[in-house]
């Protein structure tokens, strides 16, 4: 058997109806063998980042708990909506505080991404602004293919949130595949 991956899903939703939440429900059914899906530890207690909090009192338990579960992981899985263009507030906290950290836990890490929203872009605007934030934190961009999944209230049962378009499972698929093969060659 391959080696087995272990790949820390990140959602960038904090709400309880999300169907961002939703997809990273759904993906362990769409993953490949070598691909183990780990929930990252949570982040919506964290205040905005403050170099003055750091400074008085170090680094906050969620981000240290959330830079030792991405330090621990093969790989990193972002899902996440859009917000005004771009990646929702307590996302890019939560990435903002882990990225002042000496051992910043991106470097060098496997990182891929999936949006859903209720327009019909699917969030890939958004997608840019990660990729630019994590190009500057020197991970190693997923590249295609993509997945972006718009007019999400369509592609989800309205009742129990499970994922039922055939479509965007294949997507979803094909991305897992060919990220575990991305995580593979980056480990060489
Ligand atoms: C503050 C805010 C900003 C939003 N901005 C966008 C946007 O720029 N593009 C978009 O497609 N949807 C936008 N939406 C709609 C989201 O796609 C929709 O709320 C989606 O369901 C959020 O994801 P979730 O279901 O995982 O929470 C926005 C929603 C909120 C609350």
């Amino acid at each position: 058997m391959a080696d087995q991956f272990n790949v820390l899903v990140i959602c960038g939703s904090l709400r309880k109806g999300s169907y961002n939440a939703a997809l990273t429900r759904a993906l362990p059914g769409l993953a490949p063998p070598e691909i183990k899906l780990v929930t990252a530890p949570p982040f919506e207690t964290l205040p905005l980042y403050n170099a003055d909090i750091q400074e008085a009192s170090g680094f906050p338990g969620a981000a240290e708990n959330l830079a030792a579960a991405i330090r621990a992981a093969d790989g990193v899985l972002f899902v996440s909506p859009e917000y005004n263009w771009s990646m929702p507030g307590g996302l890019k906290n939560a990435i903002d505080w882990v990225s002042r950290m000496k051992d910043q836990p991106f470097e060098a890490k496997p990182v891929a991404i999936q949006s859903c929203s209720q327009g019909p872009l699917g969030g890939g605007r958004m997608q840019y602004h990660w990729r630019m934030s994590m190009t500057f934190l020197k991970a190693h961009i997923f590249g295609t293919p993509e997945v972006f999944v718009g007019n999400a209230a369509s592609k989800f049962d309205k009742t129990s949130l499970e994922l039922t378009d055939q479509g965007t499972k294949d997507a979803v698929k094909a991305q897992l595949a060919a990220f575990a093969k991305f995580i593979t060659k980056m480990k060489r």
